[in-house]
């Protein structure tokens, strides 16, 4: 009898953002491991099989929780069912969690930059609680981009909560710099990430240096065409990704995956 790919979590919190995104958390196996960064397949059962999709973890490893960033869309094959998760249902998670996303495929460097847009925030959810993160890095700084304000998910937490935090908050404040922007209404950071970093507008606005690959590294997560554009825009300033997972690079790319 062969075991089962997935493992059973209950469901125990959920937050909805808006008509669009929502987050929950599940219960957590305590054999289950993963480096913050990485994905899992997650999913509902539906006539009587696993339905699963990519999804990021967005909580850190040495949480006794996990928690996950979703959008809703009414039509979706899972997430139209996903959406209406109530407190005790439960979920599958994969057993093998995987990804790019991960400090150890990074150059050692001085600032980091997590771009995010939409909810590729989901793994930068994860390594914004990473001790390890704040300790090889002297400065990060976490940009999302989204349309709308309301898309701003964990905006207050991120502002408010983290740097408060007991045990990260010193680091936190010291350390993280949190830069939402929008591009569809105005909002005080607005335009594209793209748009922001080449204008030099973001750098005047948190009073950095701009882009440097001698001392700066990124990890991005997006749409496809976002990946595309932020890598591009990278290797233009003299970057180099990671050619593959275990080998390190300057940068590391990640899908944000779940479309439906
Ligand atoms: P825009 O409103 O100009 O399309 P999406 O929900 O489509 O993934 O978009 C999330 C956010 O990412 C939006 O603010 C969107 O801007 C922005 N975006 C979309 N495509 C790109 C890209 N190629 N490069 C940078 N930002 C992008």
């Amino acid at each position: 009898m062969s075991t089962s790919p997935y493992i059973t979590e209950t469901v125990t919190d959920i937050t909805h953002w808006n008509e669009t995104l929502f987050s929950f958390r599940t219960t957590r196996n305590q054999g289950f491991r993963f480096l913050n960064g990485q994905f899992v397949m997650m999913g509902l059962e539906v006539e009587g099989k696993p339905l699963t999709r990519a999804y990021s973890i967005a909580s850190a490893n040495h949480e006794d929780f996990l928690e996950f960033f979703s959008i809703k869309v009414q039509d979706g094959k899972l997430t139209s069912r996903l959406q209406h998760l109530q407190v005790g249902d439960l979920v599958y998670v994969s057993r093998k969690p995987t990804g790019t996303l991960v400090l150890r495929d990074l150059k050692p460097g001085k600032r980091l930059f997590l771009f995010a847009t939409g909810t590729g925030l989901a793994p930068f959810m994860s390594l914004v609680h990473d001790p390890e993160m704040y300790e090889q890095f002297e400065q990060i700084i976490l940009l999302h981009g989204v349309r709308w304000k309301s898309e701003l998910a964990y905006k207050d937490y991120l502002e408010q909560t983290l740097p408060a935090h007991e045990f990260l908050g010193e680091e936190v404040r010291e350390k993280l710099i949190y830069y939402p922007a929008v591009t569809r209404e105005s909002f005080i950071h607005h335009g594209r990430l793209t748009a922001l970093v080449q204008s030099g507008e973001l750098f005047k606005h948190i009073g950095q240096e701009p882009l440097n690959p001698e001392t700066d590294r990124a990890m991005i997560c997006g749409s496809p065409a976002m990946l595309e554009d932020i890598s591009h825009m990278l290797n233009n300033y003299g970057f180099h990704m990671s050619p593959r997972q275990g080998e390190m690079g300057d940068y590391v790319i990640e899908r944000a995956f779940v479309e439906k």
